[in-house]
Protein backbone atom coordinates (compact mmCIF):
# COMPACT_ATOMS: atom_id res chain seq x y z
CA UNK A 1 0.00 0.00 0.00
CA UNK A 2 1.26 3.63 -0.84
CA UNK A 3 0.07 6.20 -0.43
CA UNK A 4 3.03 9.01 0.14
CA UNK A 5 2.76 12.27 0.37
CA UNK A 6 -0.99 12.90 0.03
CA UNK A 7 -3.17 15.27 1.15
CA UNK A 8 -5.43 14.73 3.70
CA UNK A 9 -6.49 17.94 4.38
CA UNK A 10 -5.37 21.76 4.37
CA UNK A 11 -5.30 23.57 7.76
CA UNK A 12 -8.25 25.60 7.59
CA UNK A 13 -10.26 22.44 7.87
CA UNK A 14 -8.93 21.42 11.34
CA UNK A 15 -9.66 25.53 12.09
CA UNK A 16 -10.64 25.80 15.72
CA UNK A 17 -11.01 21.76 15.96
CA UNK A 18 -9.13 19.67 18.59
CA UNK A 19 -9.25 16.24 15.88
CA UNK A 20 -10.94 15.48 13.17
CA UNK A 21 -11.92 12.12 11.24
CA UNK A 22 -10.36 11.54 7.31
CA UNK A 23 -10.40 9.14 4.91
CA UNK A 24 -7.54 7.80 3.34
CA UNK A 25 -7.61 6.80 -0.21
CA UNK A 26 -5.20 4.01 -1.41
CA UNK A 27 -4.69 1.91 -4.39
CA UNK A 28 -6.17 -0.94 -2.34
CA UNK A 29 -9.22 1.18 -1.10
CA UNK A 30 -10.55 3.35 1.84
CA UNK A 31 -8.80 3.44 5.08
CA UNK A 32 -10.44 5.27 8.36
CA UNK A 33 -7.82 8.04 9.55
CA UNK A 34 -8.15 10.67 12.29
CA UNK A 35 -5.45 13.56 13.61
CA UNK A 36 -5.80 15.11 16.99
CA UNK A 37 -3.96 18.42 18.26
CA UNK A 38 -2.60 18.69 21.13
CA UNK A 39 0.27 21.31 22.29
CA UNK A 40 -0.21 22.71 18.90
CA UNK A 41 1.20 19.50 17.26
CA UNK A 42 -0.72 17.68 14.77
CA UNK A 43 -0.69 13.55 15.34
CA UNK A 44 -2.38 11.05 13.34
CA UNK A 45 -3.54 7.26 13.78
CA UNK A 46 -5.77 4.44 11.73
CA UNK A 47 -9.01 4.81 13.13
CA UNK A 48 -9.37 1.39 14.68
CA UNK A 49 -9.24 0.18 18.23
CA UNK A 50 -6.75 -2.56 19.17
CA UNK A 51 -9.46 -3.96 21.33
CA UNK A 52 -11.85 -5.31 18.65
CA UNK A 53 -10.83 -3.51 15.27
CA UNK A 54 -14.36 -1.04 15.43
CA UNK A 55 -13.90 2.84 14.85
CA UNK A 56 -12.81 4.73 17.92
CA UNK A 57 -16.00 7.83 17.26
CA UNK A 58 -18.92 7.32 18.18
CA UNK A 59 -19.97 10.30 16.32
CA UNK A 60 -17.82 12.30 13.35
CA UNK A 61 -14.70 14.18 14.61
CA UNK A 62 -15.59 12.64 18.40
CA UNK A 63 -11.73 10.92 19.38
CA UNK A 64 -11.57 12.27 22.67
CA UNK A 65 -12.79 11.91 26.58
CA UNK A 66 -14.84 14.24 28.78
CA UNK A 67 -11.42 15.51 29.97
CA UNK A 68 -10.28 16.49 26.91
CA UNK A 69 -6.65 15.07 27.13
CA UNK A 70 -7.34 11.18 26.17
CA UNK A 71 -8.52 9.47 22.84
CA UNK A 72 -11.56 7.52 24.08
CA UNK A 73 -12.69 4.54 22.21
CA UNK A 74 -16.34 4.74 21.79
CA UNK A 75 -17.46 1.22 22.34
CA UNK A 76 -15.54 -0.03 25.83
CA UNK A 77 -14.29 2.89 26.46
CA UNK A 78 -10.33 2.38 26.32
CA UNK A 79 -8.30 5.66 26.64
CA UNK A 80 -4.94 6.27 24.77
CA UNK A 81 -2.43 8.92 25.10
CA UNK A 82 -2.56 11.31 22.25
CA UNK A 83 1.22 11.61 21.76
CA UNK A 84 1.97 8.23 21.27
CA UNK A 85 -1.55 5.92 21.32
CA UNK A 86 -0.54 4.04 24.14
CA UNK A 87 -3.73 2.91 26.26
CA UNK A 88 -3.66 3.63 29.44
CA UNK A 89 -6.90 2.11 30.44
CA UNK A 90 -9.51 -0.23 29.39
CA UNK A 91 -9.92 -3.59 27.83
CA UNK A 92 -6.71 -3.51 25.39
CA UNK A 93 -4.49 -1.19 28.23
CA UNK A 94 -0.78 -1.89 27.15
CA UNK A 95 -1.48 -1.69 23.11
CA UNK A 96 -0.81 0.75 21.11
CA UNK A 97 -2.70 2.64 17.93
CA UNK A 98 -1.12 2.37 14.90
CA UNK A 99 0.49 5.88 13.97
CA UNK A 100 0.57 7.48 10.48
CA UNK A 101 3.16 9.95 9.60
CA UNK A 102 1.80 13.59 8.89
CA UNK A 103 3.16 16.53 8.53
CA UNK A 104 2.32 19.79 7.59
CA UNK A 105 3.43 21.90 4.52
CA UNK A 106 2.24 25.20 2.79
CA UNK A 107 -1.05 25.17 4.47
CA UNK A 108 -1.93 21.66 4.00
CA UNK A 109 -1.84 18.18 6.15
CA UNK A 110 0.02 15.48 4.35
CA UNK A 111 0.60 11.76 4.66
CA UNK A 112 4.45 11.23 4.61
CA UNK A 113 3.69 7.25 3.89
CA UNK A 114 1.20 4.23 4.83
S1 LIG B 1 -13.63 -1.75 20.96
FE1 LIG B 1 -12.43 -0.13 21.75
S2 LIG B 1 -12.34 -0.58 23.86
FE2 LIG B 1 -13.44 -2.24 23.04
Amino acid sequence: MTAENTVLCTLEDLSGLACKGLTLTTGNGEIPVFVVRRNGRWYGYINRCPHTGVNLDWVPDQFLGATGDLIQCATHGAQFRIEDGYCVYGPCQGKYLSPIAIYIHAGKLLLRQV
